[in-house]
């Protein structure tokens, strides 16, 4: 089943939930986000219904869709936060989010950072390098604390997705290297303002295989033996995110219960609190892209162009991961054509969709990219002199501003001129 259930025609118009896609173009203008409120919530809810039998705590992943607003309904539901960067842990204490709720993870923390989230109270910094642990407890120590750190492993298992999501091999940068543990832990006996509370691991994103997570939880659960054996009591497990979503009806993606059957036979008698970070499982099929068709036109080999408002600097997806995103016109049309939908960027890596079968809408007339939640508006950017877009969050048949669209004041004002 495809699973963008809260984007359905009324009548022949699109909606979200109770709201018709033109109506918000109408009012907010587009390029403009759409995202569910109630797909949050099923999604969120679905994610704890398939581990309900494992104590466990979800951190969302922030990276996928950082708005406030996703941030706090996501929060509300009680997930926690995983953050990335200074940044996002600003974002998510600034959504209510509280500081026991949050791990912090990254490879490349700067000092300020790490001052930042230690002195905000974080559940758990995740370490990934000998380097990091030794500043993380130099400014610790610095700062009078004690910091709760987890070791990210980098358990060299190369899950089959993208190349650019791919995380838990040995030859990315990712985590440290099982052959580095001993000397990690050894570490622990002469840095005295670290106590390490959790392992950790993130092996790659979309991952259909349940085989690649079994494969990595068994390394990390050898890791967690020989901690043990070393008197470590390792309070937390964090599995990472990764769990994939249906992007393409062609190819749906591995129901979230399967990854669950696998795992809690695993992971229950470990005794261990649980941590999932997933991103893109909640937030993906929340959201759509909604855009103007500005052109229509043919070149002399009879190929067909849909040029519309959104491009490559509102959902980069489909230009650095050759992602698939499915396209529906908001007016149902009779007809069909086959066409690229390409943007306005001077970039020909500027499309949404190639050679893709679609309602033959006319200028004027709108189209919903979907699927468009995780790693959409987050990765936008102001290439070209482009205003990154509004985003509007539904709930029934209420609708929102939760970001307005950039002005070109603002394209300017961090420019000393
Ligand atoms: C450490 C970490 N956790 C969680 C995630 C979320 O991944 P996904 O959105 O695939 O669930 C990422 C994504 O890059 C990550 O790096």
């Amino acid at each position: 089943m495809f699973d963008t259930i809260q984007f359905q025609y009324s009548g022949e118009t699109l909606a979200c939930e109770k709201v018709k896609l033109d109506e918000l173009a109408a009012t907010y203008g587009t390029p403009l986000y759409v995202t569910s409120t109630q797909s949050l919530v099923d999604s969120y809810q679905s994610f704890e219904r398939a581990f309900a039998d494992l104590p466990h705590f979800t951190c969302y992943s922030v990276k996928a869709n950082f708005n406030l607003n996703v941030i706090s309904t996501l929060a509300g539901l009680g997930s926690g936060c995983d953050v990335n960067s200074g940044g996002e842990l600003y974002r998510a204490l600034k959504a209510g989010v509280k500081p026991e709720k949050i791990v912090f993870a990254g490879v490349g923390k700067k000092p300020e950072e790490i001052a930042y989230a230690l002195e905000s109270g974080v559940l758990l910094l995740k370490a990934e390098s000998v380097s990091e642990l030794r500043a993380i407890d130099r400014i610790a120590g610095e700062l009078g604390k004690n910091a709760s750190v987890a070791i990210r492993i980098n358990p060299n298992v190369t899950a089959e997705t993208h190349p650019y999501i791919t995380t838990g091999d040995s030859k990315e940068k990712f985590g440290i290297d099982e052959a580095e543990l001993a000397e990690v832990f050894d570490l622990f006996g002469t840095l005295k303002n670290l106590s390490l509370r959790g392992l950790d691991m993130h092996i790659g994103s979309q991952i259909f295989d349940t085989g690649y997570y079994v494969e990595a939880t068994l390394k990390l659960l050898d890791i967690f033996n020989s901690a043990k054996d070393l008197g470590f009591g390792i309070e937390f497990l964090d599995i990472g995110g990764g769990f994939p979503v249906t992007y393409d009806p062609k190819k749906p993606a591995t129901p979230i219960g399967h990854f669950a059957e696998k795992l809690i036979p695993i992971l229950a008698p470990t005794g261990a609190r649980i941590i999932f970070e997933p991103g893109r499982f909640l937030v993906a099929n929340a959201s759509v892209l909604l855009t103007r068709i500005l052109y229509r036109k043919r070149n002399h080999t009879g190929k067909e162009f849909f040029v519309v408002d959104a491009a490559m600097t509102e959902l980069i997806r489909p230009a650095l991961y050759h992602s698939h995103h499915e396209i529906l016109s908001v007016k149902r049309h009779d007809t069909t054509i086959v066409a690229d939908v390409v943007g306005p960027v001077c970039e020909s890596s500027d499309f949404l969709a190639r050679h893709r079968e679609i309602d033959a809408a006319g200028e004027g007339e709108l189209l919903a990219v979907l699927s468009a939640g995780a790693y959409g508006a987050v990765m936008s950017s102001n290439y070209n002199g482009r205003l990154r877009p509004a985003e509007v969050l539904v709930s029934g048949s209420e609708a929102k501003l939760v970001r307005r669209r950039d002005t070109y004041e603002q394209l300017v004002q961090n420019e000393v001129f």
